[in-house]
């Protein structure tokens, strides 16, 4: 099955907001979905109702070198978080370590997450260039690189386009755009749609609306199509999912959401 990272040269773009409800828009359609917090912010799992007290993660088990696996919660119906976990300064750079040592570490030690025959995994990243996003080219199936539709965006759609979020040329061309916080009543919102239009086309996978669902929703750790199915953000993260499964060979149900024939 896919894997998709959720990756972007900013933070506070939408990278956890994505990951977390494409999650558990594509656990309802009978996928069994893994999201993994590779952000040693460790908020991801908070999305899920994870309670703020639970501060274990896949980091604690490193020196016991037990899988991550063990360390992956149970969040609903099909759907899983693996925690990043309370961390210190060294346990991350433990982590940095085992990535240059070890640049297949994720497919091979890590395989029965990311390798695993019928588990959709979705990551979500820290913002910028990490070791953690370099050690998943060996896995990524699919990108996605949030950005809001703002002027500091401008330059760094140009980034993207020139391959730079990547260390090696076959990752450049497994990425899609989504811009995100788009308000059309903001001429600068509509430029840079159509700019972004223009100059990636098909590789804009999707445009996410502004929308004051999405606060209230995470700040009731609640996915917002549970929250108000209604809402313009709810109805653009599904389009999304679709637009991504058909990226990734998914044959989705238009009204149900049903993915009837998977990826290896
Ligand atoms: N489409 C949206 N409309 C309104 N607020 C949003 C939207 N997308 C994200 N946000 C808010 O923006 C903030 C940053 O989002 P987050 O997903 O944490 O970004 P990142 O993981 O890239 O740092 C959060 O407070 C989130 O609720
Ligand atoms: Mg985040």
């Amino acid at each position: 099955m896919p894997v998709i990272s959720i990756c972007s040269p900013k933070g506070g773009v939408g990278k956890t907001t994505l990951a977390s409800n494409l999650s558990y828009i594509f656990s309802q359609s009978g996928t069994k979905v893994m999201a993994v917090d590779m952000d040693p912010q460790n908020a991801l799992r908070l999305y899920f109702g994870v309670s703020l007290a639970d501060e274990g993660g896949f980091i604690a088990s490193l020196d016991s070198q037990a899988p991550w696996l063990n360390s992956a919660l149970n969040v609903g119906r099909n759907l899983y978080v693996l925690p990043f976990g309370k961390s210190t300064y060294e346990m991350r750079r433990n982590l940095d370590q085992i990535f240059i040592n070890e640049p297949d570490y994720l497919k091979t030690s890590q395989s029965a997450i990311f390798n695993a025959p019928d588990l959709l995994v979705i990551i979500d990243f820290p913002p910028g260039y990490s070791e953690a996003l370099k050690a998943a080219a060996c896995i990524t199936d699919l990108y996605v690189i949030p950005l809001n539709a703002d002027a500091a965006s401008v330059s760094l759609l140009s980034q993207i386009k020139d391959g730079d979020l990547f260390e090696n040329g076959e990752s450049a061309n497994k990425y899609c755009i989504v811009l995100n916080q788009v308000d059309n009543r903001v001429k600068i919102n509509r430029e840079i749609q159509d700019f972004a239009r223009s100059n990636f086309q098909d590789k804009l996978a999707g445009t996410v609306h502004l929308d004051t669902s999405v606060t209230e929703a995470a700040a009731l750790q609640v996915p917002i199509s549970g929250f108000n199915p209604s809402s313009a953000a709810a109805f653009d993260i599904g389009m999304l999912a679709r637009r991504l499964g058909t990226m990734l060979g998914f044959t989705v149900n238009e009204d149900t959401m049903i993915i009837s024939q998977g990826q290896d």
